[in-house]
């Protein structure tokens, strides 16, 4: 049987390097746990504008469609900044999302022991913390027409378009559920349904989903802003969080904060699976290009290790090996090897991203 397929597209900013050091990892397991991928590479956002005038090229959109997993490392950077909107890097990420029907996007914010006290949050509201944010990526406000900036009269008015069709809860919804029922089976699910009569519809699309085919999993409904504050009041008190498009984006930021670091969050986005029963995927650190730091060997790679393991876990069904990598990252951590993101008050000498991976590579070795 044909290897599994990777397509990888580093991007941007610190992309490239953290992606180097996934490579090393992914060729770990490919020597030790007999785990060969056929890896392709290519670009994606500003690099791929400054090679071909477009965030991503239609070459390269075939080829996501084709592969078993894409793995992103980070578009966007302040050279970009003003190009006209339609070419702007993050319109690549958007476009693969959108094409590949990435309709759920999978944000553990999960604090591990030896960063509990980097929380700006007090250790015992986030040690042992254990969330995972789903959040809708395919539609909403990000890509509801009309949408523009138009001439009214003697000024111009801004327009986007919150919509969402009840098949396009209903299936998020499920994704939802599904992991819950793996996970502590609660789902809080957020939205707006005091002022907007698309939260109205969310609501109750996920409550008829839950009754139908979910009963046996806890769901709650809360305002989204309600669900802001409740985040960084008593962030325990969830397991799964079901949100949109929008409200996801922010509320995952707040959440992936609590955990101390953006550099050790990963993300999976799926969308339906395929005849081989694997969803369409794709797999990158929730932290963005990181210009302030690019090339100085500082940037944290662990979210884009993280996000492979969770390749590992979600299409390629190796839930063991998943683990076994996210126990390595753990161990070093305990151990107290620290990128500069994760010097907090302390100090000391951070060791450099590939100086991190060496110590995951090495901890992997220890595992067999
Ligand atoms: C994210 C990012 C993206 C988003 C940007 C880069 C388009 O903030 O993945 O959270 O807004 O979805
Ligand atoms: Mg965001």
């Amino acid at each position: 049987m044909a290897n599994p397929s990777l397509l990888i597209l580093p991007g941007d900013g610190i992309g490239p390097e953290v992606m180097q050091e996934v490579r090393r990892v992914i060729t770990w397991f490919g020597d030790k746990r007999g785990l060969a991928f056929d890896i392709t590479e290519d670009l994606v956002g500003g690099a791929a504008y400054d090679a071909h005038g477009t965030p991503l090229h239609d070459d390269t959109m075939a080829k996501a469609l084709e592969v078993d997993a894409v793995l992103l490392g980070a578009v966007g950077g302040p050279k970009y900044d003003n190009l006209d909107f339609s070419v702007k890097p993050e319109r690549g990420l958007l476009r693969l999302r959108k094409e590949m029907d990435l309709f759920s996007n999978l944000r553990p914010a999960q604090c591990f022991d030896a960063l509990a006290d980097f929380s700006s949050l007090k250790t015992e509201l986030v040690s042992g913390l254990d969330i995972m944010i789903v959040r809708e990526l395919t539609s909403g406000v990000y890509f509801g027409e009309p949408r523009g900036i138009f001439e009214e009269g003697n000024e111009r008015v801004g327009i986007n378009t919150q919509r969402y069709t009840e098949s396009e809860i209903d299936r998020v919804a499920r994704s939802a559920f599904e992991l819950a029922r793996r996970r502590n089976n609660k789902v809080c699910s957020m939205e707006k349904a005091n002022v907007m009569e698309s939260g109205i519809l969310w609501r109750e699309v996920v409550q008829k989903v839950h009754d139908e085919d979910y009963p046996d999993v806890e769901l709650s409904h809360m305002y989204a802003d309600n669900g802001a504050m409740q985040l960084v009041r008593a962030p325990k008190q969830f397991d799964v969080i079901l949100t949109d498009n929008l409200f996801g984006d922010i509320l995952s930021d707040c959440a992936a904060m609590l955990t101390g670091s953006l550099g050790m969050l990963p993300s999976a986005s799926l969308g339906a699976p395929n005849a081989d029963g694997r969803p369409k995927a794709l797999y990158e650190p929730v932290h963005g290009s990181a210009p302030d730091i690019t090339g100085q060997g500082k940037a944290n790679p662990i979210a884009c290790i993280l996000s492979f393991a969770m390749a590992l876990r979600y299409s390629f069904d190796q839930g063991d090996e998943a683990t076994r990598l996210e126990t390595a990252i753990e161990k070093v951590l305990a151990d107290g090897a620290r990128t500069a993101d994760l010097m907090g008050e302390a100090g000391g000498t951070p060791i450099s991203t590939t100086e991190m991976s060496d110590a995951i590579l090495s901890a992997l070795d220890a595992s067999l």
